[in-house]
């Protein structure tokens, strides 16, 4: 028997190739996902504004409007928790959540970040390839824990540095990587093959001992 969609809250900052990607493969039909919010903490993103032309409901929720952080915290998760999403998304989203915000949605939380994990955490990853001289940078995706850019990676794609590379063009080629990959671990998800038990991810019924590296 086929599985309903599984229900998705995405969370963004900016430009949104990432929930774009995430909204071409559920309209192609190669993610088994419904896009149920995209809230983002920048009233101005790009990526609203693609939520808006596939018709999906959007939310602005700009910390300055709240007294203080617990309580951004608080109405962020109050609008995922109200859109009935059973895993969230974190696609380009600028900001650090508080742990309770996590706690709450650990094991259905996935983040995209820009570098082989554990290399290079927080910013300006590919800048800090380039001047580690790497020979391989890419993307990873990986669950959300408490500790910024630390938890358990599912997926890495390995992408080559290459001679003249400056940071444009690495970044480029990293992106077009995690518009393939973001997908098809959000589709793991929807597909039941992946999922968190035990403090930590299984993959088609056996803990992940290390990442799927593509
Ligand atoms: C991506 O490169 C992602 O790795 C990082 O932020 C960027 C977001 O880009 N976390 P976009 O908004 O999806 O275009």
């Amino acid at each position: 028997m086929s599985r309903p969609p599984l229900p998705v809250a995405v969370l963004v900052s900016g430009f949104g190739s990432n929930l774009q990607a995430l909204l071409d493969a559920t309209a192609a039909g190669r993610l088994n996902a419904a896009i149920r919010l995209v809230a983002s903490d920048r009233p101005e993103a790009r990526a609203l504004e693609r939520a808006r032309v596939a018709g999906i409901p959007t939310a602005a929720i700009p910390p300055g409007l709240f007294p203080d952080r617990a309580a951004w915290n608080d109405a962020l998760h109050a609008a995922l928790r109200d859109s009935g999403a059973e895993l969230v998304v974190l696609a380009g989203f600028m900001r650090v959540l508080g742990r309770e915000l996590v706690h709450a949605w650990q094991g259905r939380m996935l983040n995209v970040h820009p570098s082989l994990l554990p290399l290079y955490r927080g910013l300006h990853t590919h800048r800090r390839a380039l001047e580690a001289g790497d020979a391989m940078h890419g993307a990873s995706i990986h669950f959300v824990t408490e500790e910024l850019d630390g938890g358990p990676v599912i997926l890495q794609a390995r992408v080559p540095v290459l001679p003249g590379d400056d940071e444009d063009s690495l970044a480029r080629r990293v992106q077009a990587r995690e518009h393939e990959v973001f997908p098809k671990v959000v589709e793991w998800i929807a597909q039941g093959r992946l999922c968190w038990r035990d403090e930590g991810p299984w993959l088609d019924g056996g803990r992940m001992a290390e990442p799927v590296v593509v």
